[in-house]
């Protein structure tokens, strides 16, 4: 192995502590600096981890920085990465890759103009979880794939998060924050989307935060929370969502998979490693299936050690086209609730190439 990516991270909040786990455990990364508009928060995460806390700007323009991990809110998520990007870095962020089609498109082109690598989570993708459903179906286990259903559903993050006002602002909402995991996944195994059919209602016009020091405040909603919809792959598979902040709990797989010989149940696409299950046609038993692909173990912020191993010529296995054909997938079916409409969905990507099992702590 070379050197370590040198990473400076924007955005200390909830999720940071996921990423630094990682960045500390994995050889190919190494924290050198962090970032955040609320300096305290930053200085704080810097004494914990032993870095220099900067200024945003500061940090973009620091050379020992590599890589830019951007782990702001989504509204955010373009105006970090398209500064990033001018400063010449690598650049991995958090779902969803903007808050926009639009958004997403420009850090896409701006990355291409300027030939830096960009990548955005999910990257539970490539754990052991998702893997190893990808490489049954593409062994033929379940004959040839029909459809798919995902669901997703909880009644708010609100009660746990103590800053949730983003996930009822343009750019959150269930199928935003929750759907990348799936979308991709669905991606994953089934290949790109041409085309989207969709429907969305909202339970409440407020919802109370339930934890830390706003409990008890009401945060407005400007967008529907309980989103469905279908999504016909290009392979001709038909995809079925639920995606709700409205419903209680389900007890049905997150992901499954049918086919002429099949049915995977495929595990929850916003964790890494949990088994896989098939059932055979004319069997009634389903039958774990042996971890057979993916990053072994794996936790978030691999997706960046992997963008930085990718071949150069290669499209990240996590890459930015990816990213926003999952957003292009997701907004589409949003405009297609609104408006009543089928939409067809441009692929412009290949299907991600499949991971080896791996494991990068060897
Ligand atoms: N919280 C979770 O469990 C979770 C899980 C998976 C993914 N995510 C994703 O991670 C991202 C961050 O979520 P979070 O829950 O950590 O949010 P958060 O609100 O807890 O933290 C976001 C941080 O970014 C900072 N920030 C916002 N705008 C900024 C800017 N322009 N420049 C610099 N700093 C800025 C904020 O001050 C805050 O410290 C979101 O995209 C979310 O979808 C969160």
């Amino acid at each position: 192995m070379g050197q370590p990516l040198r990473v400076g991270l924007v955005g200390c909040g909830s999720i940071s502590g996921q990423y630094l786990a990682t960045i500390a455990k994995l050889p190919q990364l190494e924290l050198v600096a962090v970032g955040d508009r609320d300096t305290a928060r930053a200085d704080r995460v810097a004494a914990d981890q032993g870095v220099r806390a900067l200024s945003v700007s500061a940090l973009l323009a620091n050379p020992s920085v590599d890589a830019v991990l951007n782990l702001t809110i989504p509204s955010a998520h373009a105006e970090v990465a398209l500064a990033a990007i001018a400063a010449g870095k690598i650049v991995y962020g958090e779902k969803p890759l903007a808050a926009t089609t639009v958004e997403a498109r420009q850090i896409v082109e701006a990355a291409t103009a300027a030939d830096v690598l960009i990548g955005c989570a999910p990257d539970t993708v490539l754990g052991t979880g998702i893997q190893t459903a990808r490489r049954a179906v593409d062994g033929g286990l379940i004959g040839m794939p029909v459809a798919a259903s995902a669901t997703m559903v909880t009644p708010g993050h609100e009660r746990w998060h103590p800053d949730p006002d983003f996930y009822y602002q343009p750019g959150g909402g269930p199928l935003l924050d929750m759907g990348p995991y799936y979308v991709s996944a669905l991606i994953t195994l089934l290949g790109p989307v041409i085309e989207v059919v969709g429907m969305s209602s909202r339970l409440q016009a407020v919802r109370t935060i339930g934890s830390g020091p706003r409990a008890g405040q009401q945060v407005p909603l400007a967008i529907d929370t309980h989103v469905t919809g279908v999504l016909r792959h290009e392979n001709g598979a038909l995809s079925t969502l639920i995606m709700s902040f409205d419903a209680v709990g389900t007890n049905s797989s997150p992901i499954e998979v049918h086919g002429s010989l099949g049915t995977l149940a495929v595990p929850d696409p916003n964790r890494f490693s949990d088994p896989v299950l098939l059932r055979r046609l004319g069997s009634t038993d389903w039958e774990r299936q042996p971890i057979s692909a993916g990053y072994v173990d794996a936790s978030r912020g691999y997706g960046l050690a992997d963008l930085a191993a990718t071949p150069d010529g290669q499209e990240p296995r996590t890459g930015g086209a990816l990213a926003l054909h999952v957003l292009d997938v997701m907004e589409s079916l949003l405009t297609a609730a609104t408006e009543g409409h089928t939409v067809s969905v441009k692929p412009l990507i290949a299907r991600p190439a499949a991971m080896p099992l791996t494991d990068l702590t060897d």
